[in-house]
C-alpha cells in the first residue's frame, strides 16, 4: 500500500437493508490502481459491500469515502454522474441489452455520457479487439454468442468511458472453468492496462490469486484473514 494513493475508503461503513446490519463496522482502503477480492459464502455479503462502495447502499454509521468524497454527503445526481463516469460495473449475467448487438451494447455507456456515436463506436470497437471478440460476432445480439463471448462484451462495456474502479460482482459465476478462468484473467489485465482500481466479489478462490489484496466476508465482518 506504501507509495500508492488510496482510491476507496470504507470507515467503520456499517450496511444493512432493514434494522439489523448485514455488516458492521467494515474499515477497508483501496489504493488507486490495486485490485481488491472479497471473498465469502453465499449471504455472507460480498454484493452489499460493492454496493457500499459504488454508493448505491448508505452506510448507516461511519462513512465511505470515493477519491476523497463522503458519498454519503452527495447529492443523488452527484453520485449517479460518478456511477455513469468513474465507475464500470460487470456482474454475474452480463446485463447487456437484448434488442443491441455486442458493439452497441458496450458503446452504449459513452454515448450516455455525451460522446458521439462514432466515438463511442470506435472506442468500443478497439475494446472489442482487445478482449479478442471477432468481427461477425460484435454485430450479434446477446442471444447469438456464448456466455464467455457475452462476458467479455460486458467487461469491455464496464471499461468504456475509463472509469477509476470496476466493480465485478461475481462477474464469472454463469460461466464453464475454464471461460472462468479466462475472462477472470481479461478482467485483470483490462483493469491494469486501464489504471483502473478493480473490485471483486466471488465465492472461486482460484479466481483471484493473483489480487494484491484479497480480503474474506464472514459473520457480519471482513477481514484479511482466512476464517
Ligand atoms: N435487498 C435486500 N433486502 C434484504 N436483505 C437483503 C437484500 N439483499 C441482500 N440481503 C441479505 O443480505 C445478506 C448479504 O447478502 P449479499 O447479497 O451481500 O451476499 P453475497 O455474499 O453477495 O452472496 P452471494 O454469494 O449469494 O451473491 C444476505 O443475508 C441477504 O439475504
Ligand atoms: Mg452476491
Amino acid at each position: 500500500m506504501r507509495g500508492r494513493v488510496e482510491l476507496i475508503r470504507l470507515e467503520n461503513a456499517c450496511f444493512g437493508y432493514g434494522s439489523e446490519p448485514v455488516l458492521k463496522n467494515v474499515s477497508i482502503s483501496v489504493a488507486r490502481g490495486s485490485s481488491l477480492a472479497l471473498l465469502g459464502p453465499s449471504g455472507s455479503g460480498k454484493s452489499t459491500i460493492l454496493a457500499g462502495m459504488a454508493g448505491m447502499l448508505a452506510s448507516s454509521h461511519g462513512q465511505v469515502l470515493f477519491d476523497g468524497k463522503n458519498l454519503g454527503r452527495l447529492r443523488p445526481a452527484e453520485l449517479a454522474e460518478h456511477r455513469l463516469r468513474d465507475f464500470g460495473f460487470v456482474f454475474q449475467r452480463s446485463g447487456l441489452l437484448e434488442e443491441l448487438s455486442l458493439v452497441e451494447n458496450v458503446a452504449l455507456p459513452a454515448r450516455l455520457a455525451g460522446a458521439r456515436s462514432a466515438d463511442a463506436l470506435g472506442r468500443a470497437e478497439a475494446l472489442l479487439d482487445d478482449l479478442g471478440i471477432e468481427r461477425d460476432v460484435r454485430s450479434r445480439r446477446p442471444a447469438e454468442v456464448s456466455g464467455g463471448q457475452e462476458q467479455r462484451a460486458a467487461v469491455a462495456r464496464a471499461l468504456i468511458n475509463a472509469p477509476k474502479v470496476i466493480f465485478a460482482d461475481e462477474p464469472t459465476g454463469a460461466l464453464d472453468e475454464e471461460n472462468s478462468q479466462v475472462v477472470g484473467k481479461l478482467l485483470v489485465d483490462a483493469a491494469a492496462r486501464n489504471g483502473a482500481t478493480l473490485v471483486m466479489a466471488t465465492h472461486n478462490a482460484d479466481l483471484v490469486r493473483g489480487f494484491d489484496s484479497i480480503m474474506f466476508v464472514h459473520r457480519a465482518a471482513v477481514t484479511s484473514e482466512r476464517p
